[in-house]
């Protein structure tokens, strides 16, 4: 199998740089090395390659700064995808793709489902909805895992923003009234290696079969306040000279001795945000046999990532 992957410095993109290999033979591109702005690059490397499988791990994922700059975050999660799927399908390849959590309004209280109504309440949310249809309407074969709140050790996220603000303030305010399932991008880059190498091990066509959209998100459910109050815990046991930690803070001593909690009124953001968006995973227990482990347990894995007895 030969696979086209993009994005692959991006947190999930660089997991599976790292697994993927294990299927086939990958061509792993980074944004400067393949830009998804460019659409006849895209359609080159496409050809050039000529892979069974695109795995797409890039997209424009600034949530806030994409409610003043719609046209770009267009172009990467909608026409770039689009792209990849007619491509894949001039040459009987098939796409893999990520989506995400903030398709939905949060107006639910009971995790949703792959057959529930989107209704996205921000243009990052509106561009990944749109690139899902565009993949599907185009009817290559396809697998759109919806994921959410993605933490790791590298990247942009929310757990390397709190260390890095927990050697700051003394006081960290964190909202409490969103609802979601932090989910650590090597758990995500993990199950898609697995429902791939189940689907390979199942024969040629079963990505048309087995195909569609999956939820894959972390089990159980929190919220940023209780997130970030774990990760404090964790981290004020973690011991000196494990090398994430130590870029995260640093090498700076963690000072904050307070986490508040406030509401999302009193955190304005650019771009409006679900209050509830857990995502069932019954589906992929049910076609793939297996479900993440819950939030606490994964964050708890990274925490153990490269200590002594971790
Ligand atoms: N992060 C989350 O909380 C979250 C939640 C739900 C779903 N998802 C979805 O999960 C998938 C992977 O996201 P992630 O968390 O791994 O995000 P990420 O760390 O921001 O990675 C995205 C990657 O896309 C690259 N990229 C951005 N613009 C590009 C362009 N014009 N051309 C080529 N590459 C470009 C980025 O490159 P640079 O590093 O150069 O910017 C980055 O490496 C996305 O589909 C995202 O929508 C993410």
């Amino acid at each position: 199998m030969r696979i086209l992957l993009t994005g692959r410095k991006g947190q999930i993109g660089a997991q599976l740089a790292a697994l993927l290999p294990s299927l086939g033979e990958v061509a792993a591109f980074d944004r400067q090395e393949l830009d998804l702005l460019n659409l006849d690059q895209l359609r080159r490397a496409i050809r050039d390659v000529q892979p069974n499988m695109i795995v797409n791990a890039a997209a424009y994922t600034s949530v806030d700064q994409a409610e003043t700059d719609e046209q770009q975050a267009r172009i990467i999660n909608v026409d770039a995808p689009a792209l990849m799927a007619e491509e894949a399908k001039r040459i009987g390849a098939s796409l893999v793709h990520y989506s995400t959590d903030y398709v939905f309004d949060g107006s639910s209280s009971l995790p949703y489902a792959e057959t529930d109504q989107p209704n996205p309440l921000n243009v990052y949310g509106k561009t990944k909805l749109a690139g899902e249809e565009a993949i599907r309407a185009i009817g290559t074969p396809h697998l759109i895992f919806r994921t959410a709140w993605v933490y790791g050790t590298t990247g942009r996220n929310f757990l390397l923003t709190i260390l890095r603000l927990a050697t700051e303030r003394e006081e960290l305010k964190v909202v409490h009234d969103q609802v979601g399932a932090p989910t650590w991008s090597q758990e995500i880059a993990t199950s898609t290696e697995r429902i791939l190498r189940q689907l390979s091990q199942q024969g040629r066509d079963s990505i048309s079969k087995f195909g569609g959209t999956y939820h894959i998100t972390a089990a159980s459910k929190t919220n940023w306040f209780e997130f970030a109050k774990m990760i404090l815990e964790e981290a004020s046991r973690m011991p000196r000279g494990i090398p994430w930690f130590e870029t995260a803070t640093k090498g700076q001593p963690l000072v904050t001795r307070c986490v508040t909690a406030i509401t999302t009124e009193e955190y304005p953001t650019p771009a409006r945000r679900p209050s509830y968006s857990v995502l069932s995973n019954s589906r992929l227990k049910q076609d793939f046999g297996f479900e993440l482990p819950a939030w606490s347990l994964q964050l708890r894995a990274v925490f153990a990532e490269g200590r002594p007895n971790g």
